[in-house]
């Protein structure tokens, strides 16, 4: 039985005739004969609508988004409601955009993937509901995917890369470092305490008013963050990286937040200018938090590199370090984690940015993965339920924490 919450259970859920219109419209025929099993991949967990059809060899053969980001920029924040009615409005066309791009018929795919958690419970569950009409209709198997997995595997669709690897995902949602042993075998080392660095840099750039920024009105907090820091001088502000003195792989973002919230206030008054108004120092406190929270994160990443080769985790020919999730595309922070696998001999793999952010060609992926290696794939929908929360492997970051590793100090030079 399918749960959805109070707010989500009134969801005009596509009727079964508005599905078989929606699948008979579908009328192409290829006459392609597809060789590799074809997996239709659905995200909807955040504020992004997404849908992507992937092979079993990794060709996208297909693709559609829709970004919510200009209305959230607007409303200064996301408004679960309002994303699950974004989804709601979207997911149809969507689907439908990347069948049709792909040139596959519905009946021809071999299975329907889709993130089922974690994310908003609102935005979960239009996915979700969509997914099993839809499966229940082609009687097609059903992959649930983890978001996070999906983040952590969109490498192996770009790169050689074989298991384990360690990866490290950073976005406005999530924060951690794990281990890769397989598909769906994931070791904790640490995550984030509190809030994920995406989430605070979109508080930061708010606080900031960077929508009004000319440069900036379209683009997410940690975009315009990363444009304006390009403008600015780092050492102007003097911002401490976090839990410098805990021995362990969690990161913390909420206390730096409030630093630099009190930091503008001060400016504020200092500029004689009201909240919402745009500092002439923006550009150098955009450049300081950049360069904090880079710090911070290669700290940590360096820390649990160290414990991987401590304890013979990595291959030993080819440690891999993996950067995903949306604060991935960030270069700045991209080379701060170089100058940490320039030190410790390991190899720094980022997929392109726009596999970064959210996108169906993950969860597709996800899906192709868990197909080959023959995990997760459900020919019955009983029972099947969303998950806001979900922690992603087994926690070992205690242990992390016990072994107290000290990292020795790299020169930032970025
Ligand atoms: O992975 P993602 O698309 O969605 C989540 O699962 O959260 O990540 C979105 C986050 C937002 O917080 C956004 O501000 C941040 O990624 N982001 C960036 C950059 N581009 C997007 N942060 C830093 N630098 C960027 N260039
Ligand atoms: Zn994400």
């Amino acid at each position: 039985m399918l749960i959805l919450n109070k707010t989500a259970g009134v969801f005009s859920k596509p009727s079964k005739r508005n599905m078989y219109e929606f699948l008979r419209s579908f009328n192409f025929h290829s006459g392609k004969l597809f060789l590799h099993k074809l997996v239709l991949g659905i995200e909807t967990s955040c504020d992004d609508t997404a849908a992507a059809v992937v092979d079993e060899t990794g060709n996208v053969l297909g693709e559609a988004i829709h970004s919510q980001t200009e209305v959230h920029l607007k409303t200064g924040g996301i408004i679960p409601p309002v994303a699950q009615q974004l989804h709601r409005e979207n997911i149809q066309r969507i689907v439908q955009d990347a069948l049709s791009a792909s040139k596959v018929s519905p009946s021809e795919l071999s299975a329907i993937a889709t993130t089922i958690k974690p994310g908003l419970a609102l935005s979960l569950g239009v996915g979700l509901s969509f997914s099993l009409q839809l499966v229940d209709q082609l009687k097609k198997p059903f992959i649930p995917i983890h978001h996070m997995e999906a983040h952590a595997l969109t490498i192996r669709l770009t790169n050689k890369v074989e298991f384990p690897f360690l990866v490290l995902l950073i976005s406005g949602g999530h924060c951690l470092l794990a281990l890769v042993r397989g598909v769906s075998d994931f070791l904790l080392l640490g995550k984030s305490l509190d809030i994920a660095p995406g989430d605070m840099l979109d508080k930061v750039a708010r606080r900031l008013s960077l929508i009004k920024h000319p440069e900036c009105s379209t683009m997410s907090g940690g975009k315009a963050i990363e444009h304006l820091a390009k403008q600015g001088n780092k050492l102007h502000f003097d911002f401490k990286p976090p839990m410098q003195r805990a021995r362990n792989c969690d990161f913390s973002f909420s206390g730096l937040h409030h630093v630099i919230d009190k930091m503008i206030m001060q400016k504020e008054k200092e500029e004689g200018i009201e909240k919402g108004q745009i500092l002439s120092s923006a550009a150098d406190i955009a450049a300081a938090v950049q360069h904090t929270i880079a710090c911070h994160i290669a700290k940590r990443t360096h820390r649990a590199i160290l414990f991987c080769k401590q304890r013979d985790l990595l291959c030993q020919s080819n440690a891999v370090l993996v950067v995903s999730g949306g604060v991935a595309s960030n270069l700045y922070i991209r080379k701060a984690l170089e100058i940490v696998t320039d030190a410790t001999q390991c190899t720094l793999l980022c997929p392109p940015p726009r596999l970064c952010t959210d996108n169906g060609i993950m969860i597709a992926w996800n899906g192709v993965e868990r197909l080959r290696a023959g995990l997760g794939i459900l020919h019955s929908t009983e029972g099947i339920r969303y998950e806001p929360k979900c922690p992603l492997g087994a926690d070992i970051s205690k242990e992390v924490g016990e072994a107290a590793i000290k990292v020795p100090r790299l020169k930032m030079k970025i």
